[in-house]
């Protein structure tokens, strides 16, 4: 029988005594859903992180883990980047926030102009949601209508987690606004096009999540706002800079009215962009885009630096051969343990995500148990891998000796009819509910 790494108990003693404090503290234990207990299995798992260094995380009980999720994405550079460090420090002492609009965020906005070719504004915010949510405002603004269609995730607000499961406290009348449509089925954008003729303000969409756009797919997108008079904004939290330094225009030949940037950004420093056409961007001489950490120094600072590595390095090449051996291996181990019913793999090299098959709660237990024996043996994945160029070939081959092993638990415990049993923490939770 292929067992487990270990009992577990004690392992994560200090996470878990950590998790008992914040219970008193915090809501919900963690500032951000994706990071919380709900997507480890609690009691198997690290709870807190205290440091990472390069593609290394270490937990709060002292164990290191390979780090695939990267902080959901943003260090793509890996942690503690030298030249990134070094901006913010430098920029530091020279002052990190300002009363007036700096020489910096002026050259750092032209750079992403000269970057992006059909952006000639430039706007910045802190978090992804901030220049989705101002994109979103700036749309209605210019267009003067109230409807979005959307295609992703596009972070917290209102307009757009009301249309999910997790949108307690947004008023019906907010998310009554806004209509979700289908990654690649063009039939169905036209469809909603015309059930709102005339009322859409916005598509806004992420131009690739997982799977890539059907051939002539983003063209038809395009086609379609340009003739229903919709602003079409590509969010590009994911896919910028990881499918190809000019995001989706530079991959796909396609070019939105607005586009929208962060995560990998400031590889770890919160920033965000709006870029985009002039017509439309000048309406944020009267839209409302506005907060005091807007332009703050540490995050300019830090766009710049990652613009000069991403200039210089072979980042991108890097990312996408680590991505794919991994993608490789993983797909290969699922094979040779007769799994390839229960576990799949898509995406691309910068970002994959594993499916878990069997309803609900089957595929939840099939990750949990993958996360726990992985965590076991030094990896920290919830089902899906952001690789960096921090990473190393011998990260995906300790990564994949981890998988192999805990492949090996699965496919015994569904042998043996105790794939339950095999769990030593709690199942983890869908991040959005079946509705
Ligand atoms: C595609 C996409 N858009 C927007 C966001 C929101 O970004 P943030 O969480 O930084 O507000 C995210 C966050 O994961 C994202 O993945």
């Amino acid at each position: 029988m292929t067992s487990s790494a270990n009992d577990y108990s004690g392992r994560y003693r200090e996470s878990l005594a950590l998790l008992g404090r914040a219970e008193s503290a915090v809501p919900s234990q963690a500032q951000t859903f994706s990071k919380s207990w709900t997507q480890f299995p609690r009691g198997a798992s690290p709870v807190f992180a205290e440091r990472a260094d390069g593609g290394f995380v270490w937990d709060a009980d002292g164990h290191r883990y390979i780090d695939w999720p990267m902080a959901l994405g943003p260090l793509l550079l890996g942690h503690n980047y030298p030249a990134v460090n070094d901006a913010v420090a430098a920029q530091l002492s020279n002052g990190a926030a300002f009363s007036l609009p700096t020489v910096a965020e002026l050259v750092l906005a032209e750079r992403l102009i000269d970057w992006f070719p059909y952006a000639e504004r430039a706007r910045f915010g802190k978090n992804g949601s901030d220049a989705t949510s101002g994109a979103v405002r700036a749309a209605r603004a210019v267009t003067g209508r109230d409807r979005i269609l959307c295609c992703g995730y596009h972070g917290w607000q209102d307009w757009f987690i009301g249309t999910t499961t997790r949108g307690a406290g947004v008023p019906a009348a907010v998310s009554a606004l806004t209509t979700p449509f289908p990654y690649n089925n063009i039939a169905a954008l036209t469809e909603l096009l015309e059930t709102h003729s005339g009322a859409v303000a916005a598509i806004i969409m992420e131009p690739m999540g997982i799977v890539p756009p059907a051939p002539g797919y983003l063209e038809a997108v395009r086609d379609l706002a340009t003739r229903h008079g919709a602003v079409l904004i590509f969010d590009e939290c994911w896919t910028g800079f990881r499918i190809d330094l000019k995001g989706a225009f530079g991959k796909f030949g396609v070019a939105p009215d607005l586009a929208c940037f962060g995560k990998a950004l400031g590889n770890g420093v919160p920033i965000s962009v709006i870029l985009g056409r002039a017509d439309v961007m000048d309406v944020f001489d009267e839209v409302f885009f506005s907060f005091t950490f807007g332009g703050d120094m540490l995050g300019i600072a830090a766009a710049d630096a990652v613009l000069d590595v991403l200039e210089r390095e072979p980042v991108l090449a890097h990312v996408d051969e680590i991505g794919s051996a991994l993608m490789d291996g993983f797909r290969d181990l699922v094979e040779a343990h007769g799994l390839a019913e229960n576990i799949g793999l898509s995406g691309y090299p910068g970002r994959h995500v594993m499916e878990f098959a069997g309803d609900g709660q089957d595929g939840l237990l099939l990750k949990s148990v993958l996360q726990q024996e992985g965590l076991a043996r030094g990896v920290l994945a919830a089902g899906w891998h952001a690789p960096s160029y921090a990473h190393t070939h011998d990260d995906v081959k300790k990564t994949l000796d981890a998988y192999d092993a805990a492949l090996g638990v699965i496919g015994d415990g569904i042998a043996r009819n105790d794939l339950p049993q095999r769990l030593m923490g709690e199942t983890v939770q869908a991040v959005f509910r079946k509705p």
